[in-house]
């Protein structure tokens, strides 16, 4: 059961120059996670910040920071974004194959939550063995590595599955779904088992983030 939907705003939309800000401008907007999208142009075609910025931007929120790894080898970075301030270290199933059990337990050592996330065209069954061990799994609703794509439907499916088992099983486990949200699809995200909604151009690119947050809240 899912007791009340968070809402993360993903900085990759954000205005970089001014990051501190752009985070009090969501945080008062009334976002409850913010979302980290780390990508190291190898795992995805795309760079864009790393270890500093999450150390930096820890002293002008107490919100729980949602680290996206998507990055290859993330088990060599893991102790440093726990001591930079992550309360989620999340890892790519696709960067991790055979690893990931591992890897997650190296998080889970480091007293940080982890989170394992899963591309669009992952199934189910690639991870069914390992939600057990998850503080929050991810389902990408777009193909990692750029904001504002389209929002790929079919990943629901998925996401039902794995409330399923999660339910079934009483785990104490959120279901994050990332790319491309927004008000059109917050519903049936929600419909179909997810508890915690990323979304970044529909909240940074809104005139106001307020009223984004409150319409991706409640679908239309
Ligand atoms: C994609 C990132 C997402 C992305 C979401 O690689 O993981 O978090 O920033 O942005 P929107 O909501 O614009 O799709
Ligand atoms: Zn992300």
């Amino acid at each position: 059961m899912i007791k009340k939907v968070k809402i993360a705003p993903s900085v990759l939309s954000a205005d970089f120059s001014k990051m501190g800000e752009e985070i009090k401008r969501v945080e008062e907007a009334g976002a409850d996670v913010i979302h980290l999208d780390v990508m190291d142009g190898v795992f995805v075609p795309n760079i864009t910040f790393g270890i500093k910025m999450v150390k930096d931007i820890r002293k002008v929120t107490n919100l729980i920071f949602d680290c996206h790894l998507m990055i290859v080898n993330p088990e060599k970075y893991i102790g440093e974004f726990a001591k930079a301030g992550a309360d989620y270290i999340a890892i790519h199933y696709e960067a991790c194959k055979e690893n990931t059990e591992n890897v997650l337990n190296q998080i889970k050592a480091l007293g940080v939550k982890c989170g394992l996330v899963i591309n669009p065209d992952t199934p189910f069954e690639s991870i069914e063995n390992l939600i057990y061990l998850c503080d929050m799994v991810t389902v990408m609703s777009v193909f990692p590595g750029f904001g504002g794509q389209k929002f790929i439907s079919s990943v629901l499916d998925k996401c039902r599955e794995i409330r399923k088992v999660i339910d079934q099983n009483g785990y104490d486990c959120e279901l994050e779904i990332d790319g491309g949200i927004s008000d059109k699809n917050s519903r049936e995200a929600v419909e179909a088992g997810c508890s915690i909604l990323v979304a970044g151009s529909a909240i940074f690119g809104a005139e106001d983030a307020k009223r984004a947050i409150e319409d991706i809240r409640r679908g239309e």
